[in-house]
C-alpha cells in the first residue's frame, strides 16, 4: 500500500477521541509516525498508541492542554525528542460550551475561546518554530504542513453556540493570515471544516432516530460523517499531493454549507 506519509512526524492535539483519534490513526495509516496528543483522556491515547506500534508504526501519547503556554512547550519538548522533529502538526483540540445567548457565562466564552483559538495560536506558532529551526527535510516538498481544524460554523452562524461558533470564524482568519505570513517559508497552512461527523461532541444530535432524521435534513448528501472522513481529508491536506494547497479551508461536510434549507425554497 502506498504510504504517501513515510518518514513524516505528526502531531495531533485532541487526539484521545474524536475527530482527533480518527485524524491520528489516518496519519499514522499513511505512515506517519504520530505524537496523541490528550487533556484529561489518557488512556484512550494510550491504547491507540499501543495498537499503531503494534501494527508496525511509531506511536506515543502526550498529554498537555494546549490553551496552557507551558504545557504545549513542554509538549513539543517531548515530540522532538522523542522523534527528532515535527512535520505535521494537526490543531485540533476543540469544545463546546453551549448556552442561549443571554445565560451564557463569561467563563463558557473563555473557556471556548482559549482552547479553540489560543489552543490553536500555540499550536501553530510552535509548529512554524520548530519548521524554522531544523530547515528543509527530503520527506516532504513543504517546510512544514500545519491543519487547523475549522467547522462549518466558520460560516455558518449558529444560535445557541455563539462562543463556539465565533471561535470557529477566528480559526478561518487566523488560518489565512498565518498562511500568508509563512507561506513564503513554504509552510503550508490550512483548515478542515467538518460538518456533522458522528462523535462524542454532537452525541445527541445522533443518538436516536428522531435527532438523526431532523439533522440528515441539513446534510445533502444524506449521511453523517465519519471520523475516517476527515482522516483521509486531513492525510492529502498534509501530503505532497496538496502541496498548491495553500490558505484553503477545505468543507468535508455532505453539503452542510450548500444551504439546503432553499432547496424548493426561497
Ligand atoms: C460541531 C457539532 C455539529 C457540527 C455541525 C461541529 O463543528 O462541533 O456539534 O454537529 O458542527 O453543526
Amino acid at each position: 500500500m502506498h504510504k504517501p506519509l513515510e518518514g513524516q512526524i505528526a502531531l495531533v492535539t485532541g487526539a484521545s477521541s474524536g475527530i482527533g483519534f480518527g485524524v491520528a490513526q489516518a496519519l499514522a495509516d499513511a505512515g506517519a509516525s504520530v505524537a496523541i496528543n490528550y487533556h484529561s483522556h489518557g488512556a484512550p491515547a494510550d491504547k491507540l498508541a499501543a495498537d499503531i506500534e503494534q501494527c508496525g508504526g511509531h506511536a506515543f501519547a502526550i498529554g498537555a492542554n494546549v490553551a496552557n503556554e507551558s504545557e504545549i512547550d513542554a509538549m513539543f519538548d517531548a515530540v522532538t525528542q522523542r522523534f527528532g522533529t515535527i512535520d505535521i502538526v494537526v490543531a485540533n483540540s476543540g469544545l463546546q460550551k453551549d448556552a442561549p445567548f443571554a445565560d451564557m457565562t463569561l467563563d463558557d466564552w473563555h473557556t471556548v475561546m482559549n482552547v479553540n483559538l489560543a489552543g490553536q495560536f500555540l499550536t501553530a506558532q510552535r509548529a512554524v518554530r520548530e519548521f524554522l529551526r531544523r530547515g528543509p527535510r527530503p520527506v516532504s516538498k513543504a517546510l512544514g504542513k500545519i491543519i487547523c481544524m475549522s467547522s462549518v460554523h466558520e460560516i455558518i452562524p449558529w444560535a445557541g453556540h455563539v462562543n463556539y461558533a465565533a471561535s470557529k470564524g477566528g480559526i478561518q482568519m487566523m488560518m489565512k493570515s498565518l498562511a500568508q505570513e509563512v507561506a513564503p517559508q513554504r509552510i503550508r497552512v490550512n483548515s478542515i471544516a467538518p460538518g456533522a461527523i458522528r462523535t462524542p461532541i454532537n452525541k445527541e444530535a445522533w443518538d436516536s432516530e428522531d435527532a438523526l432524521q431532523k439533522l440528515l435534513k441539513l446534510v445533502p448528501y444524506g449521511r453523517i460523517g465519519e471520523v475516517d472522513d476527515i482522516g483521509r481529508a486531513a492525510v492529502w491536506l498534509a501530503s505532497d499531493e496538496s502541496d498548491y494547497v495553500v490558505g484553503t479551508t477545505l468543507f468535508v461536510d455532505g453539503g452542510m454549507t450548500l444551504y439546503p434549507g432553499f432547496a424548493g425554497n426561497g
